[in-house]
């Protein structure tokens, strides 16, 4: 069996992809099958052909329809902006493709619900990129607290910090379009929820006090394509900026208090979430600034002795050993070895691997949907002037 890989999306996070799936036979033991990377597909011919060409991939394609037709890929990322999900992943399905869409799982959640059907009647499997799971010390956070050893979880609070947007000549693109939630709360807040729910090891059941700023009201519209958080030569011609450079809300994960807050304009602060989680014997704090390591705190320690220490993430903890080329203790570990983790778990459910608790395979459509009602009951709240907003009742898949 060989699986033939393709990646749909060619900018920021499409590299990322193509990075792990060249990776993802030299992770882990050497049970994959033979891995073969096909086609970077992208609607800007100069981008997939260079991200074909640098990630070692056979062939660009510029529409995402010559992938789904193509009998020799099984095995397909999309990775483009997210209200272009659902045309290419129920495509994908169609075509019994197996699918690794970026979160979040889609703009609206119509489209998600739509998603989560598909995926049911699919032949192929659907995941969700759900990244930051794979960060070793987060997930070396989640086991401790799971062992029991930190006791019961009182409060979390976390922040997703970056300054992407801080600069006003940043050009428009696809990610200042659509209502409030759907900006920095649906871009790197739909990571900071899934992550509260993991470490805390339970689901948000409601949202109070919702707050949605959005600090640049137009910017202006670019001269050439735009990758990512990327500057671009602009036009004179300006554009409205439809939703959120800051969100914050309350959170009530039943009988676990929480408050999230996330931003693109937090200006030097390009990438860091960030979370603290206070227990009744001790404490936890991870920043994606020191991004191989965690601070724990715990309250049985001597009298006098008690404080924060820094743990640095090595093979002692999850996904290290095996997982990178020198898997010695403190040798660091980053944002793109995230993908590598993640979509090397793909790859070993599609090749019919079974799952084990040292990778875990990667979360569902319905964890994306949960994902959405989160944002959605946020934007509830805001709407509500900061009442309380359900969240309706879920068991993902990473609370396990
Ligand atoms: N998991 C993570 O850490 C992470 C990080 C960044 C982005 N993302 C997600 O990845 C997705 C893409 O984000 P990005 O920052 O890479 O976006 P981007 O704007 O950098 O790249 C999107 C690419 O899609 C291409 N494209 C547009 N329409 C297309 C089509 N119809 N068919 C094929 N290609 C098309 C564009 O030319 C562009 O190269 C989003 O859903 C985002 O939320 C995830």
């Amino acid at each position: 069996m060989t699986i033939g890989v393709a990646v749909i999306g060619a900018g920021m996070a499409g590299r990322g992809h193509a990075a792990a799936y060249r990776a993802a036979t030299s992770l882990y033991e050497s049970n994959l099958p033979e891995v073969k990377l096909v086609s970077i597909g992208d609607v800007n011919a100069q981008f997939g052909e260079a991200a074909a060409k640098r990630f070692g991939f056979e062939r660009h394609d510029s529409d995402w329809r010559a992938i789904a037709d193509d009998p020799n890929i099984h095995a397909v990322s999309v990775v483009v902006a997210n209200h272009l999900h659902r045309e290419i992943v129920e495509g994908l399905l169609a075509a019994g493709k197996n699918v690794l869409c970026e979160k979040p799982l889609s703009d609206t959640l119509d489209d998600a619900r739509a998603m989560v059907a598909a995926a049911n009647n699919a032949k192929g499997i659907a995941r969700i990129g759900l990244t930051f799971l794979r960060n070793p010390a987060i997930a070396a956070v989640q086991q401790i607290i799971a062992s029991g050893q930190l006791g019961k979880v009182l409060h979390f609070s976390g922040d997703y910090w970056c300054d992407y947007s801080c600069d006003p000549n940043a050009p428009i693109s696809w990610r200042y379009k659509g209502g409030m939630g759907t900006g920095a709360l649906a871009d790197v807040g739909s990571h900071l929820t899934y992550i509260a729910e993991f470490i805390t090891g339970k689901t948000f059941k409601s949202i109070s006090g919702a707050q949605f700023v959005t600090s640049i009201t137009e910017r202006p519209v670019a001269a050439a394509a735009v990758m990512g958080h990327g500057a671009a030569e602009v036009t004179g011609q300006m554009d409205t900026v439809e939703n959120d450079d800051y969100a914050g809300f309350t959170a009530d994960f039943g009988g676990v208090a929480g408050v999230i807050q996330v931003s693109r304009v937090a200006a030097g602060q390009p990438n860091s979430l960030e979370f603290e989680v206070y227990c009744e014997k001790g404490a936890a704090k991870f920043s994606m600034t020191r991004p191989a390591e965690f601070q724990l705190m715990l309250r049985e320690d001597k009298q006098g002795q008690t404080g924060f220490r820094t743990v640095l993430v090595g093979p002692d903890h999850p996904y290290v050993a095996g997982g990178v080329a020198i898997d010695a203790p403190g040798i660091g570990v980053g944002q793109n070895d995230q993908f590598f983790f993640q979509n090397r778990a793909f790859l070993a459910e599609v090749a019919g691997l079974p799952e084990t608790s040292k990778l875990p395979f990667c979360a569902t459509f319905e964890d994306g949907l949960h994902n959405m009602q989160i944002i959605e009951a946020a934007i509830q709240s805001g709407m509500a002037n900061g009442a309380a907003s359900a969240v309706p009742a879920a068991t993902p898949s990473y609370i396990r």
